[in-house]
């Protein structure tokens, strides 16, 4: 076992770890993410999350985006806010996440990102400090849910010498039709192709930059991972993958969360994401699964 998985996301660069929870907790864990679009922020304070377009409202947007660490914020679908802030579908499918601190902030997500399941995965990872930085609930509502361009994890939170893992739990089927995960297999081993960092000229309007042009990746390399509900997929922090925008009836939602290897790995100062007072990055084996 403790090879298996190892073995496999250094080979590949990503795991699938099969029922890794039960229809009852995959159920447990959808209603709290339904319970969030509840509670969704008011018209003037709608910001939208997209991997394509980065245009609109650019301040509010990366304000909103490098305070979200240590809260839950709410990121809307581009196709479901007007200009003017209103919503173009109902409330229950506006949302594309939210984020970033559901593992400590809110006691469901916290539970299952704590567990013993996830604390065994570490070690069989071989992990000697791990830390939890960020999580996320993701939408990808049925005809809506927008499409993520190819990237890797490290783009976003680069750590050094060790890559951060993801873990990325199906809470329902990922299909093709409803977005699924595509994976290049072994891309992993290419380095990290490009970094998001904090703008280092303080003067300019932009606070994050990406210090290289977006790579192009031929649709001939990615692997469709298709997975049942209740499937973890680790995801090797340089592995290069994408889904497609949702077209389907179905939604595809999943709960996802980044860990970190704390002990002699240096922590990238330029990464958007920083520890914060209210978000620590405490070491998973020592944490309680309650508040
Ligand atoms: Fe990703």
């Amino acid at each position: 076992m403790h090879d298996t998985i190892r073995h496999q996301l250094e080979q590949d660069g990503y795991t699938i770890l099969e029922d890794f929870l039960r229809p009852a907790e995959c159920d447990e864990m959808l209603e709290a993410g339904r319970e969030l679009t509840k509670s969704i922020p008011s018209k003037e304070d709608r910001v939208i999350f997209s991997t394509i377009n980065s245009a609109e409202k650019p301040h509010l947007k990366e304000d909103y985006f490098l305070n979200s660490n240590d809260n839950i914020s709410y990121f809307f679908e581009d196709a479901a806010v007007k200009p003017d802030g209103e919503l173009t579908v109902d409330p229950s499918i506006s949302l594309n996440k939210v984020g970033h601190a559901l593992h400590l902030q809110h006691p469901i997500f916290r539970c299952y990102t704590y567990s013993e399941r996830v604390k065994t995965v570490c070690r069989e990872l071989g992990f000697q400090e791990p830390a939890v930085v960020q999580s996320m609930y993701i939408y990808k509502n049925p005809g809506i849910g927008g499409e993520v361009t190819p990237h890797q994890d490290a783009t976003y939170l680069y750590t050094e010498p060790v890559p951060p893992i993801g873990f990325w739990i199906a809470l329902e089927d990922a299909t093709v039709q409803n977005g699924c995960l595509w994976m290049v297999r072994g891309s992993h081993t290419s380095g990290v192709h490009r970094r998001l960092i904090r703008n280092p000229d303080k003067t300019s309007p932009e606070t994050l930059i990406y210090d290289r042009p977006a790579p192009v990746y031929p649709q001939s390399c990615f692997t469709p991972i298709p997975v049942s509900r209740g499937t973890c997929v680790l995801i090797h922090g340089n592995v290069v993958h994408k889904s497609a925008p949702n077209k389907s009836e179905k939604s595809r939602h999943a709960y996802t969360f980044h860990v970190i290897e704390k002990k002699n790995n240096k922590f990238s100062e330029d990464n958007w994401l920083q520890e914060g007072e209210k978000a620590p990055f405490v070491n998973i084996y020592t944490t309680p699964q309650m508040i």
